[in-house]
């Protein structure tokens, strides 16, 4: 992308290299902010109603109203982007903290006015090949705070643990709280027991994804056998299949687990789900 990609910031259109913030802003300062990537295929929103309604429960979590938020201009905003980009395949990253303060103090002031940032994001996702072979993951101890169901920006605990991840050559680190499963890093965890998909069910302790809704939308659609519940480590120990689902990538095979080799190639069943993904967004999307 050139230069002059275009990226949108509090209500004016300015090339992404050259778009700057106060350091007063407090999603800069403090995290204080949270956000949503979604993605285009072949230039069309995907589940967009979804994407702004966790944005907007994540604004109420955090005490900013989400009224801010108006449906009809954020999807107008994000179709600008995409003409004026180019987009066709992307992502849109929407970013929104509490805005710039008067000085560095962890209690707001009133008067702040909310920092709204959208932007296009390139991600390739992975061909079909490398999900046929599948990934690795680890497994890590879940020592984020109890309100991960909030999409924040305070990332710190994600991306010391991604990078963990990296650092052992595995594409994600699946993680338990108490010995039970509570999802990745940066993706929420399936896995496959005896012909059940199933999936730790929402709480405080993990992100409602949209991925997540979508391909339970999918499950229900194919009458496969389904459950949310709750996952020992030892059921994720014993798992015939595992998968991650993101925006980014919607059905991630898990073939490894820390050293235990789960099987040469990614599951019958974390296929199946693949390849009903892809069709989806193929039918709809044309
Ligand atoms: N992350 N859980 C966590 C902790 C995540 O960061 C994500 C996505 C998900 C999956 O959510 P969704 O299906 O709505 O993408 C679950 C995005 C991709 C990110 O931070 O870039």
């Amino acid at each position: 992308m050139s230069n002059l990609e275009a990226v949108y910031l509090n209500g004016n259109y300015s090339s992404k290299h050259q778009t700057s913030l106060s350091i007063l802003d407090r999603g800069f300062l403090f995290g204080d902010g949270v956000y949503e990537l979604i993605p285009i295929y072949n230039k069309h929103i995907f589940y967009v109603e979804n994407h702004l309604h966790r944005l907007k429960s994540s604004l109420e979590l955090i005490n900013i109203d989400p009224s801010i938020v108006d449906d009809d201009l954020f999807i107008k905003i994000i179709n600008s982007l995409i003409d004026r980009n180019d987009y066709i395949n992307h992502y849109i990253y929407i970013h929104i903290s509490r805005g710039v303060d008067k000085t560095r103090n962890h209690i707001y002031s009133k008067e702040c006015e909310p920092t709204i940032l959208i932007m296009g994001e390139n991600y390739e996702p992975f061909d079909k090949n490398t999900i046929e072979l599948g990934k690795k993951a680890i497994i890590e101890e879940d020592y984020r705070w109890l309100k991960s169901n909030i999409k924040s920006t305070s990332l710190l605990a994600n991306v010391l643990i991604k990078n963990k991840a990296y650092a052992n050559d595995a594409y994600e680190a699946l993680l338990l709280r108490d010995e039970y499963l509570t999802e990745g890093s940066a993706s929420n965890v399936f896995i496959i027991d005896n012909g059940v998909i199933k999936t730790p069910r929402l709480s405080n302790k993990l992100l409602p994804g949209i991925t997540r809704k979508f391909l339970t939308d999918l499950i229900m659609q194919n009458n496969l056998d389904f459950e949310e519940c709750d996952i020992h480590k030892d059921l994720l120990l014993s798992a015939d299949e595992i998968f991650c689902s993101s925006s980014t990538n919607p059905v991630v095979p898990i073939t490894q687990l820390d050293n235990n080799i789960i099987s040469d190639k990614a599951g019958p069943i974390s296929m199946e789900l693949y390849e009903h993904a892809q069709q989806f967004i193929k039918d709809i999307y044309k």
